[in-house]
């Protein structure tokens, strides 16, 4: 008796929530034959050649045992650009889209021209995406991270952003020179507590520790980035972080012990208390 592999059977047979098992076995059509995601219905009685199918069981069991979907297929999209992610890099969050929404008002407001910090780029996702969306502005983005900046990097080129996003290494506002100055300061720190049971569940047992938490109370990278900001923003300028969703009300206090006006929280979609603004 000869068993059916094709297109049809795979899926069916597979114990991936079928959504997940389409995304891989898409993933392996276009690597293995260009096809685009549509053959897996026009052409799901197409059987798969030998490498192909390795891939295939391979990816398959690799997420069973866990793996996040985009360190398998290597891709994430985010706001409206696509970004390679690889372990080592932070998986772009969709919340983390909110603080970019927050800074393009704030671009909007300055009619474009702005100069940008991100800190702890991860991907570079808040800074690409902002100089995907706003083509005159400049940006700095930084991270501690050798690993990090380099997948940032290869995000630069291969969305032709290069020429306008710079990358540096370094601790936090180490990374910077002293003289420089920005209108807009973006972050999305660590901000898991070391104790969170979270961190060694899910996707998050696969993604570096050093992006997900300060391994202290989960307020210390936020603290040191609100308290340090003022010499880095010109007069006037804008600062937005990302924060846990029990963690707003201790933000907000950073914000007001620097001086800071203007503090706003902002909510994700779902309603919850995401990020914190303010202004110089
Ligand atoms: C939560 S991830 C955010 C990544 C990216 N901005 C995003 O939103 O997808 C935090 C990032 O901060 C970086 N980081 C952690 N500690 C740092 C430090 N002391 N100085 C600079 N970057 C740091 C990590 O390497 C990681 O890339």
């Amino acid at each position: 008796m000869s068993v059916d592999l094709s297109l049809r059977a795979l899926l069916g047979d597979s114990s991936l929530p079928q959504n997940e098992a389409r995304i891989l076995l898409a993933f392996v059509l276009e690597k293995h034959y260009q096809l685009p995601r549509s053959a897996l219905l026009s052409r799901d009685d197409m059987t798969l050649h030998p490498a192909a199918l390795d891939e295939w069981l391979d990816l398959e069991s690799r997420r069973i045992a866990g793996e996040p979907i985009a360190y398998l297929v290597g891709i994430k999209g985010f706001h409206a650009i696509e970004l390679q992610v690889a372990p080592g890099v932070l998986i772009p969050r969709p919340e983390t889209e909110l603080l970019v929404d927050i800074a393009l008002e704030e671009i909007e407001r300055l009619h474009g021209n702005a100069h940008i910090l991100d800190l702890g780029t991860g991907s570079g996702s808040i800074a690409l995406a902002l100089a995907h969306a706003a083509p005159q502005a400049l940006l700095i983005a930084t991270d501690q991270s050798t690993e990090a900046l380099a997948i940032a990097k290869l995000n630069a080129q291969k969305l032709k952003l290069a020429d306008r996003v710079q990358f540096r290494q370094g601790d936090w506002y180490e990374a910077l020179d002293t003289h420089e100055q920005f209108d807009v300061i973006l972050s999305n720190p660590p901000y898991i507590r070391s104790l969170d049971p979270h961190l060694s569940q899910g996707d998050l047992r696969f993604e570096p520790s050093s992006a997900l938490t300060d391994f202290g109370n989960g307020l210390s990278c936020l603290e040191i980035i609100i308290s340090g900001v003022d010499p880095y923003l010109k007069a006037g300028g804008f600062i937005a972080v990302e924060h846990g969703f029990d963690q707003s009300s201790a933000v907000v206090q950073f914000m007001k012990n620097v001086g800071f006006k203007d503090i706003q929280v902002h909510l994700d979609l779902a309603g919850h208390k995401r990020s914190v603004s303010g202004r110089k």
